[in-house]
């Protein structure tokens, strides 16, 4: 059985886009120069892939259980030339990521922590970073009307995914100002 998180398809692709500024957003959560490697959650088309591969000389591992998602994150990883990005079809709820504990320098979770076990996502997001490692946490506002998103019933705020992130472990959660350049989301980065 897969378990696909709950409203987590995707819209077509210039929709998606017209949402953010990917570059601004990456450079504001990951910084111009990621030093290591980084795991995505639920890559989707690439939007943030693409950027993140740009800023690491390390490997970029780009998970989805939808293989046409993860057939256009190969295909810009080609186009764009970035050997670096590593796109695999993996259901991470049902099998987790299959990456070594405590390897990856950064894990982003963007769009996706309205799902249905969010904190045994971030336990496993926890066990794969370095001690030190960054987990960065992208998600739509429920404060705001917003053009998309999941459910306001079941979408989180970031005071809850940050209860959500200190359950799984992690600290010095602080939040990132995106107002300029994705006036729909909030940001936040923690440490494990
Ligand atoms: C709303 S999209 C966000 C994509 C990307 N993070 C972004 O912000 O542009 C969520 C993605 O997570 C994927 N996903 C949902 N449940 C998953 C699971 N159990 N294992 C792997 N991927 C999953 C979906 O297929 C989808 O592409």
């Amino acid at each position: 059985m897969t378990m696909k998180g709950r409203e987590s398809g995707m819209p077509e692709e210039a929709y998606w886009a017209s949402f953010f500024e990917p570059e601004v957003i990456i450079d504001r959560l990951l910084g111009t120069a990621v030093p290591g490697d980084v795991i995505e959650f639920g890559c989707g088309y690439g939007s943030f892939t693409v950027p993140t591969a740009r800023r690491t000389t390390g490997r970029v591992i780009a998970l989805d259980i939808e293989p046409e998602m993860v057939d256009c994150v190969r295909q810009k990883a080609l186009a764009f030339d970035l050997p670096n990005i590593q796109a695999d079809v993996r259901d991470f709820v049902a099998q987790g990521t299959g990456v070594d504990s405590e390897s990856q320098a950064h894990a982003m979770i963007f769009n996706l922590l309205h799902l249905e076990h969010p904190v045994a996502l971030l336990r496993e997001a926890y066990r794969i970073l370095q001690d030190g490692g960054a987990l960065s946490v992208l998600h739509w506002r429920s404060d705001i009307p917003t053009p998309r998103g999941p459910s306001l019933a079941i979408r989180p705020t970031p005071e809850q995914c940050r209860r959500w992130m200190t359950g799984a472990g992690f600290h010095t959660i602080e939040s990132v100002d995106l107002q300029d350049c994705c006036p729909f989301h909030f940001g936040l980065l923690a440490r494990r």
